[in-house]
Protein backbone atom coordinates (compact mmCIF):
# COMPACT_ATOMS: atom_id res chain seq x y z
CA UNK A 1 0.00 0.00 0.00
CA UNK A 2 1.58 3.64 -1.33
CA UNK A 3 2.03 6.15 2.01
CA UNK A 4 -1.14 8.03 -0.05
CA UNK A 5 -3.33 5.24 0.64
CA UNK A 6 -2.39 5.14 4.04
CA UNK A 7 -3.99 8.56 4.84
CA UNK A 8 -7.23 9.13 6.65
CA UNK A 9 -8.78 12.38 5.24
CA UNK A 10 -10.70 12.63 8.16
CA UNK A 11 -8.36 11.90 10.89
CA UNK A 12 -8.01 15.39 11.67
CA UNK A 13 -11.38 17.01 11.51
CA UNK A 14 -12.35 13.48 14.27
CA UNK A 15 -9.01 14.81 16.65
CA UNK A 16 -10.58 18.22 15.98
CA UNK A 17 -13.64 17.27 17.07
CA UNK A 18 -12.62 16.24 20.82
CA UNK A 19 -12.39 18.83 23.35
CA UNK A 20 -8.69 20.54 23.08
CA UNK A 21 -8.21 18.85 19.63
CA UNK A 22 -9.33 22.46 17.70
CA UNK A 23 -6.05 23.55 17.61
CA UNK A 24 -4.49 20.85 15.84
CA UNK A 25 -4.46 22.43 12.04
CA UNK A 26 -2.69 25.47 13.90
CA UNK A 27 0.80 23.55 14.52
CA UNK A 28 3.04 25.04 11.85
CA UNK A 29 5.64 22.57 12.91
CA UNK A 30 8.23 25.05 14.54
CA UNK A 31 9.91 21.96 17.05
CA UNK A 32 9.44 24.65 20.31
CA UNK A 33 7.57 22.50 21.80
CA UNK A 34 9.67 19.05 20.81
CA UNK A 35 12.76 21.77 22.74
CA UNK A 36 11.08 22.28 25.59
CA UNK A 37 9.75 19.17 26.24
CA UNK A 38 10.74 17.49 29.51
CA UNK A 39 9.92 13.78 28.68
CA UNK A 40 11.93 14.29 25.47
CA UNK A 41 15.11 15.39 27.70
CA UNK A 42 15.05 11.36 28.96
CA UNK A 43 13.16 9.55 25.84
CA UNK A 44 14.64 11.53 22.82
CA UNK A 45 12.29 9.27 20.60
CA UNK A 46 9.09 11.64 21.88
CA UNK A 47 8.41 14.34 19.77
CA UNK A 48 5.42 16.39 20.03
CA UNK A 49 5.60 18.14 16.61
CA UNK A 50 6.17 15.19 14.80
CA UNK A 51 2.92 13.64 16.78
CA UNK A 52 0.97 16.34 15.62
CA UNK A 53 2.16 16.31 11.72
CA UNK A 54 1.55 12.96 11.52
CA UNK A 55 -1.95 13.28 13.08
CA UNK A 56 -2.63 16.73 10.78
CA UNK A 57 -1.63 14.46 7.72
CA UNK A 58 -3.76 12.13 8.42
CA UNK A 59 -1.53 8.98 9.74
CA UNK A 60 -4.00 7.73 11.98
CA UNK A 61 -2.54 3.98 12.33
CA UNK A 62 1.08 5.23 13.05
CA UNK A 63 -0.60 8.03 15.08
CA UNK A 64 -2.68 5.79 17.25
CA UNK A 65 -1.12 2.67 17.77
CA UNK A 66 2.70 4.77 18.59
CA UNK A 67 3.84 4.44 22.08
CA UNK A 68 4.14 8.22 22.03
CA UNK A 69 0.20 8.78 22.39
CA UNK A 70 0.73 7.97 26.02
CA UNK A 71 4.06 9.26 26.98
CA UNK A 72 3.21 13.24 27.19
CA UNK A 73 2.51 13.53 31.23
CA UNK A 74 0.82 16.96 30.21
CA UNK A 75 3.25 18.99 32.24
CA UNK A 76 2.71 21.78 29.85
CA UNK A 77 6.21 22.98 29.79
CA UNK A 78 5.78 23.53 25.75
CA UNK A 79 2.62 25.64 26.32
CA UNK A 80 3.89 29.56 27.45
CA UNK A 81 6.63 28.92 24.75
CA UNK A 82 4.84 27.57 21.50
CA UNK A 83 4.31 30.37 19.23
CA UNK A 84 0.60 29.71 18.15
CA UNK A 85 -0.39 29.07 21.85
CA UNK A 86 -1.04 25.51 21.23
CA UNK A 87 -2.55 23.40 24.68
CA UNK A 88 -0.08 20.49 23.15
CA UNK A 89 -1.40 18.28 26.26
CA UNK A 90 -4.69 19.19 25.40
CA UNK A 91 -4.47 17.96 21.56
CA UNK A 92 -2.40 14.80 23.09
CA UNK A 93 -5.38 14.26 24.58
CA UNK A 94 -7.97 14.31 22.28
CA UNK A 95 -6.14 12.00 19.98
CA UNK A 96 -6.36 9.24 23.36
CA UNK A 97 -9.98 9.77 23.32
CA UNK A 98 -9.81 9.01 19.44
CA UNK A 99 -7.62 5.73 20.89
CA UNK A 100 -9.44 4.99 23.25
CA UNK A 101 -12.40 4.70 21.54
CA UNK A 102 -10.67 2.75 18.83
CA UNK A 103 -9.84 0.17 21.27
CA UNK A 104 -6.53 1.41 21.96
CA UNK A 105 -5.38 0.75 26.17
CA UNK A 106 -3.77 3.19 27.77
CA UNK A 107 -0.51 1.60 29.25
CA UNK A 108 -0.62 2.48 32.52
CA UNK A 109 -0.26 1.61 35.58
CA UNK A 110 -3.22 4.08 36.67
CA UNK A 111 -4.23 4.58 40.38
CA UNK A 112 -5.93 2.64 41.68
CA UNK A 113 -9.25 2.74 44.19
CA UNK A 114 -10.47 0.20 46.84
CA UNK A 115 -13.69 0.72 47.45
CA UNK A 116 -13.97 -0.83 50.39
CA UNK A 117 -11.86 1.77 51.99
CA UNK A 118 -12.70 4.32 49.44
CA UNK A 119 -14.79 6.80 52.24
CA UNK A 120 -15.37 9.37 49.17
CA UNK A 121 -14.57 12.38 51.03
CA UNK A 122 -13.13 13.58 47.29
CA UNK A 123 -9.30 14.98 49.20
CA UNK A 124 -7.82 12.82 46.44
CA UNK A 125 -10.33 14.58 43.72
CA UNK A 126 -8.73 18.01 45.21
CA UNK A 127 -5.09 16.98 44.77
CA UNK A 128 -4.84 15.31 41.33
CA UNK A 129 -3.07 18.08 39.33
CA UNK A 130 -5.40 16.14 36.18
CA UNK A 131 -9.16 16.42 37.11
CA UNK A 132 -8.43 12.41 36.80
CA UNK A 133 -10.42 11.51 39.75
CA UNK A 134 -13.98 12.27 40.37
CA UNK A 135 -16.41 10.98 43.14
CA UNK A 136 -19.36 9.14 41.87
CA UNK A 137 -22.31 7.24 43.55
CA UNK A 138 -22.01 3.20 42.93
CA UNK A 139 -23.18 0.57 44.57
CA UNK A 140 -20.32 -1.16 47.22
CA UNK A 141 -21.45 -4.32 49.25
CA UNK A 142 -24.82 -3.97 48.95
CA UNK A 143 -24.96 -0.07 49.25
CA UNK A 144 -25.00 3.25 47.58
CA UNK A 145 -22.58 5.25 48.52
CA UNK A 146 -19.69 8.00 47.40
CA UNK A 147 -16.55 6.58 45.77
CA UNK A 148 -13.48 7.70 43.50
CA UNK A 149 -13.59 7.07 40.01
CA UNK A 150 -10.21 7.27 38.27
CA UNK A 151 -10.48 8.16 34.66
CA UNK A 152 -7.55 6.52 33.14
CA UNK A 153 -7.24 8.95 29.44
CA UNK A 154 -6.60 11.23 32.23
CA UNK A 155 -4.52 9.66 35.06
CA UNK A 156 -0.49 9.72 34.44
CA UNK A 157 0.36 8.00 37.63
CA UNK A 158 1.94 10.72 39.48
CA UNK A 159 1.07 8.50 42.83
CA UNK A 160 -0.22 12.32 44.27
CA UNK A 161 -3.76 10.84 45.01
CA UNK A 162 -2.17 7.72 46.62
CA UNK A 163 -0.33 10.25 48.92
CA UNK A 164 -2.84 12.61 49.43
CA UNK A 165 -5.72 9.95 50.46
CA UNK A 166 -6.38 9.67 53.97
CA UNK A 167 -7.99 6.20 54.59
CA UNK A 168 -5.05 4.31 51.88
CA UNK A 169 -7.56 3.95 49.60
CA UNK A 170 -5.24 4.52 46.15
CA UNK A 171 -2.98 2.48 45.15
CA UNK A 172 -0.02 2.94 42.24
CA UNK A 173 1.77 -0.60 41.34
CA UNK A 174 4.98 0.27 42.21
CA UNK A 175 4.62 2.80 44.63
CA UNK A 176 2.55 1.95 47.51
CA UNK A 177 3.19 2.14 50.32
CA UNK A 178 4.26 -1.54 51.11
CA UNK A 179 6.65 -1.26 48.07
CA UNK A 180 8.23 1.36 49.08
CA UNK A 181 8.90 0.43 52.73
CA UNK A 182 9.74 -3.24 51.40
CA UNK A 183 12.76 -0.81 49.16
CA UNK A 184 13.63 1.64 52.10
CA UNK A 185 13.82 -1.32 54.66
CA UNK A 186 15.83 -3.69 52.14
CA UNK A 187 18.56 -5.98 53.36
CA UNK A 188 17.57 -5.08 56.82
CA UNK A 189 17.91 -0.86 56.52
CA UNK A 190 15.31 -0.06 58.87
CA UNK A 191 15.25 -0.70 62.55
CA UNK A 192 19.40 0.09 63.21
CA UNK A 193 19.89 2.46 65.36
CA UNK A 194 21.61 5.61 63.61
CA UNK A 195 23.66 8.19 65.05
CA UNK A 196 21.81 10.30 66.85
CA UNK A 197 20.82 7.01 68.64
CA UNK A 198 23.68 5.46 69.52
CA UNK A 199 25.80 8.34 69.41
CA UNK A 200 28.30 6.62 66.28
CA UNK A 201 29.22 6.01 63.24
CA UNK A 202 27.81 8.42 60.26
CA UNK A 203 24.47 9.88 59.98
CA UNK A 204 21.88 7.52 58.62
CA UNK A 205 19.93 9.55 55.79
CA UNK A 206 17.05 7.70 53.35
CA UNK A 207 16.83 9.88 50.16
CA UNK A 208 13.25 9.69 48.18
CA UNK A 209 14.30 10.80 45.33
CA UNK A 210 11.85 11.49 41.98
CA UNK A 211 12.19 9.20 39.07
CA UNK A 212 12.86 12.19 36.87
CA UNK A 213 15.43 13.87 38.74
CA UNK A 214 17.60 12.27 37.66
CA UNK A 215 18.82 11.99 34.47
CA UNK A 216 19.65 8.50 32.97
CA UNK A 217 19.82 4.77 33.92
CA UNK A 218 23.43 4.80 34.08
CA UNK A 219 23.06 8.01 36.62
CA UNK A 220 20.74 5.66 38.52
CA UNK A 221 23.07 2.98 38.43
CA UNK A 222 26.07 5.27 39.59
CA UNK A 223 23.72 6.38 42.49
CA UNK A 224 22.93 2.70 43.59
CA UNK A 225 27.02 2.28 43.94
CA UNK A 226 26.82 5.28 46.79
CA UNK A 227 23.66 3.12 48.97
CA UNK A 228 25.28 1.83 51.98
CA UNK A 229 24.35 1.40 55.43
CA UNK A 230 24.51 5.39 55.95
CA UNK A 231 22.22 5.68 52.72
CA UNK A 232 19.47 4.31 51.41
CA UNK A 233 17.95 5.63 47.93
CA UNK A 234 14.19 5.14 47.47
CA UNK A 235 12.62 5.98 43.65
CA UNK A 236 9.56 8.21 43.52
CA UNK A 237 7.11 8.52 40.43
CA UNK A 238 7.16 12.00 41.63
CA UNK A 239 7.98 14.03 45.01
CA UNK A 240 4.44 14.61 45.51
CA UNK A 241 4.43 11.25 46.05
CA UNK A 242 5.96 11.45 49.75
CA UNK A 243 4.11 11.80 52.64
CA UNK A 244 4.36 12.18 56.32
CA UNK A 245 3.72 9.02 57.09
CA UNK A 246 6.38 7.67 54.71
CA UNK A 247 9.11 9.99 56.83
CA UNK A 248 8.22 9.29 60.05
CA UNK A 249 8.41 6.02 59.47
CA UNK A 250 11.94 6.19 57.80
CA UNK A 251 12.81 8.46 61.22
CA UNK A 252 11.60 6.04 63.52
CA UNK A 253 12.80 3.09 62.36
CA UNK A 254 16.63 4.09 62.45
CA UNK A 255 17.28 7.25 59.77
CA UNK A 256 19.02 10.09 61.32
CA UNK A 257 17.47 12.67 58.66
CA UNK A 258 15.62 12.19 55.42
CA UNK A 259 15.76 14.27 52.30
CA UNK A 260 13.21 13.94 49.54
CA UNK A 261 14.25 15.72 45.83
CA UNK A 262 11.93 16.62 43.70
CA UNK A 263 12.66 18.17 40.37
CA UNK A 264 13.23 21.80 40.02
CA UNK A 265 9.99 24.28 39.97
CA UNK A 266 8.82 24.47 36.65
CA UNK A 267 10.54 21.15 35.35
CA UNK A 268 7.67 18.61 37.36
CA UNK A 269 6.42 16.30 34.87
CA UNK A 270 3.43 16.51 37.00
CA UNK A 271 2.32 20.12 37.03
CA UNK A 272 2.35 20.84 40.65
CA UNK A 273 4.41 17.36 42.46
CA UNK A 274 6.93 19.74 43.37
CA UNK A 275 5.08 22.24 45.30
CA UNK A 276 3.04 19.49 46.80
CA UNK A 277 6.16 17.62 47.82
CA UNK A 278 8.41 20.64 49.51
CA UNK A 279 5.00 21.68 51.01
CA UNK A 280 4.54 18.47 52.71
CA UNK A 281 8.03 18.44 54.12
CA UNK A 282 7.62 22.33 55.31
CA UNK A 283 4.46 21.08 57.53
CA UNK A 284 6.37 18.31 58.98
CA UNK A 285 8.79 20.15 59.67
CA UNK A 286 6.82 23.00 61.65
CA UNK A 287 5.01 20.31 63.44
CA UNK A 288 8.03 18.91 64.34
CA UNK A 289 9.22 22.50 65.71
CA UNK A 290 6.12 22.89 67.29
CA UNK A 291 6.57 19.44 69.56
CA UNK A 292 9.88 20.62 70.32
CA UNK A 293 12.23 17.84 68.03
CA UNK A 294 15.18 18.95 66.25
CA UNK A 295 14.24 20.47 62.86
CA UNK A 296 16.64 19.54 60.54
CA UNK A 297 16.35 16.21 59.92
CA UNK A 298 13.95 16.30 57.23
CA UNK A 299 15.10 18.38 54.15
CA UNK A 300 13.15 18.74 50.53
CA UNK A 301 15.69 19.39 47.67
CA UNK A 302 15.17 20.68 44.33
CA UNK A 303 17.00 19.12 41.29
CA UNK A 304 17.76 20.49 38.07
CA UNK A 305 17.21 17.54 35.36
CA UNK A 306 20.96 18.35 34.02
CA UNK A 307 22.44 18.70 37.46
CA UNK A 308 24.04 15.07 37.74
CA UNK A 309 25.90 16.45 40.98
CA UNK A 310 22.95 17.12 42.94
CA UNK A 311 22.57 13.84 45.06
CA UNK A 312 25.57 13.15 45.85
CA UNK A 313 26.07 16.60 47.00
CA UNK A 314 22.77 16.86 49.16
CA UNK A 315 23.61 13.72 50.97
CA UNK A 316 27.41 14.94 52.59
CA UNK A 317 25.77 18.61 53.12
CA UNK A 318 23.08 16.55 55.31
CA UNK A 319 25.03 14.57 56.75
CA UNK A 320 27.68 16.97 57.99
CA UNK A 321 24.30 19.15 59.18
CA UNK A 322 23.12 15.70 61.06
CA UNK A 323 26.24 15.43 63.11
CA UNK A 324 25.98 18.54 64.42
CA UNK A 325 22.07 17.78 66.06
CA UNK A 326 22.38 17.08 69.49
CA UNK A 327 21.62 13.45 70.32
CA UNK A 328 17.96 12.13 70.69
CA UNK A 329 16.36 12.59 74.19
CA UNK A 330 14.52 9.09 75.19
CA UNK A 331 11.58 11.51 75.38
CA UNK A 332 11.90 12.52 71.29
CA UNK A 333 12.39 8.72 70.59
CA UNK A 334 8.64 8.40 71.86
CA UNK A 335 7.75 10.78 69.68
FE1 LIG B 1 9.81 15.20 39.56
FE2 LIG B 1 7.24 15.84 40.03
S1 LIG B 1 8.05 14.74 38.40
S2 LIG B 1 8.97 16.29 41.26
Amino acid sequence: MSNTARLDPHFAAEIMAEPGGEHLLTCMSCGTCAATCLVRRYDPAFNPRLLLRRAGMGLREQVLASAEVWQCSACDACYPRCPQQIHISDVMMAIRSVAIREGYEPPGPFAVVDEAKCSGCAVCTRACPYQAIERVTTTVGGAERAIAHVDHNLCQHCGICVAACPSGAMSLEEYNDRELLTRLGAGGWLDRPGLLQSGQGEPRIAAFVCQWSIHADSEWAALDDLQSDSLRIVRLPCSGRIDAAMILIALTRGADGVLVVGCAEGECHYLRGTYQGRGKVLLLNEMMHQLGLPTGRVLFAESAALDRSVLPRLVNEMRANLTRLPAATPAEMAH
